[in-house]
């Protein structure tokens, strides 16, 4: 095999591999208004899709309080509000920012290509736990 052969070899898994690491959650017509939050589904799991300042984040759509979908709370700035209880979850890094949920939830890296929107399967961070309430 030439060199060239194997560059190209190498190039079309590494692209198959980039590639494969993102799911397709929605068309970007189905993207949330700014300062809003839609609920999609990534490889069976729901996942929360959160617009704020012109740009969009994904989250674990499961407050990790209980068993109640972030999509129907409120986004403020960087956060989404639990519509339960009232705990609040930077978007940009999973955290829980107040009680009762001490435990972050996943965030994962959100691309736009064409015209359709793609999402990490592998969490790209976790926050730590909310050390201040586990006291
Ligand atoms: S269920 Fe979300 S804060 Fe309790």
């Amino acid at each position: 095999m030439s060199d060239e052969q194997q560059h190209s070899r190498v190039s079309d898994e590494q692209q198959h591999s980039c590639v494969s690491e993102y799911v397709k959650v929605c068309d970007v017509a189905d993207l949330p208004a700014q300062g809003a939050v839609r609920r999609v589904e990534l490889d069976g799991e729901p996942v929360a899709i959160v617009a704020v300042e012109g740009d969009y984040h994904a989250i674990d759509d499961i407050c990790s309080h209980d068993e109640v979908s972030l999509a129907d709370g409120e986004v403020e700035g960087h956060t989404v509000e639990c519509w339960l209880h009232g705990s609040r979850f930077d978007v940009r890094t999973g955290e829980a920012l107040c009680l009762p949920a001490k435990k972050p939830v996943a965030v994962y890296d959100i691309k736009i290509l064409d015209d359709g929107v793609y999402v990490s399967t592998a969490p790209k961070a976790v926050a730590t736990e909310l050390e201040s309430n586990a006291r």
